[in-house]
């Protein structure tokens, strides 16, 4: 039986100006399935991610979530469909406190709640700790939990994380490990991670797409990401 696509990209383009930076991607992301988009630096991923979000322009192709062409609704409206986002790099705000950095995902709720929920807290208890802190004044591994958790504040159905473990501590690593595995296997959110890191991706996604320069090249269940493909796609 086939398995549905909760987002599905196809024959996706994109430009920085003359550097066509995406071929004809085609992505699709199995509803209550970890997919993981893998491949070397510089080869898209973030971009694409990108694109999906409406934050950047694409020349042509179809970027589908829940039956909708996402390329006809706005970058604003794209989080309130049930998408949440954690960008590279985290990109909390620095000078806003933990608390009004995790409410500014509260607009977007289709249920008009008020209050951060509170299962978000459960999950991160060092944010309950630090409510009135800066955001700027948290550690790497605290800021990534803050990204995480100011994602689900919109209730999505589709998480979406650039390379949560970028410059992060070994133990806060595992620790969001262990997150993303019980979000998508407890509260049954739909994932798609860029992540370098081959054991973490092993440990956490179902599923790979594999990048190279701006083109999917090889996609399938986790176990058939052979050494092959990690040589001639992943390592340096
Ligand atoms: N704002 C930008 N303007 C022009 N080129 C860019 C911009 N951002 C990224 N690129 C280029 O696009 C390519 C893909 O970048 P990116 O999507 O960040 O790759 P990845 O996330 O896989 O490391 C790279 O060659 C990068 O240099
Ligand atoms: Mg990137």
């Amino acid at each position: 039986m086939a398995s549905e696509s909760l987002l599905s990209v196809s024959g996706l383009n994109q430009f920085y100006g003359e550097s066509h930076t995406l071929w004809d991607l085609t992505l699709d992301v199995t509803e209550g399935q970890c997919t993981c988009l893998m491949g070397r630096n510089g080869v898209g991923k973030t971009t694409l991610l990108q694109c999906v979000m409406g934050l950047l322009p694409v020349k042509s192709g179809a970027v589908m979530f829940k039956g909708l062409d996402l390329t006809r609704v706005s970058a604003e409206r794209r989080a309130g469909l049930g998408i949440g986002y954690v960008p590279q790099g985290r990109q909390i705000f620095p000078l806003l406190t933990v608390k009004e950095n995790l409410e500014i995902g509260l607009p977007n709720r289709k249920d008009g709640a008020r209050n951060v929920p509170d299962f978000i807290y459960e999950l991160f208890p060092v944010l309950k700790e630090m409510l009135g802190r800066r955001g700027g004044d948290l550690s790497g591994g605290q800021q990534q939990q803050l990204a995480i958790g100011r994602a689900l504040v919109v209730d999505p159905s589709l998480l979406i994380l650039d390379e949560p473990t970028e410059g992060i501590q070994p133990n806060i690593v595992h620790e969001i490990g262990d997150i993303i595995r019980r979000l998508n296997s407890e509260i049954g959110l739909t994932v798609l991670l860029v992540e370098q890191k081959l054991p973490f991706a092993r440990r956490v996604a179902d599923r790979f797409c594999l990048l190279d320069r701006g083109r999917a090249v090889a996609t399938g269940v986790m176990a058939e990401l052979n050494d092959s493909l990690v040589n001639q796609y992943l390592t340096v």
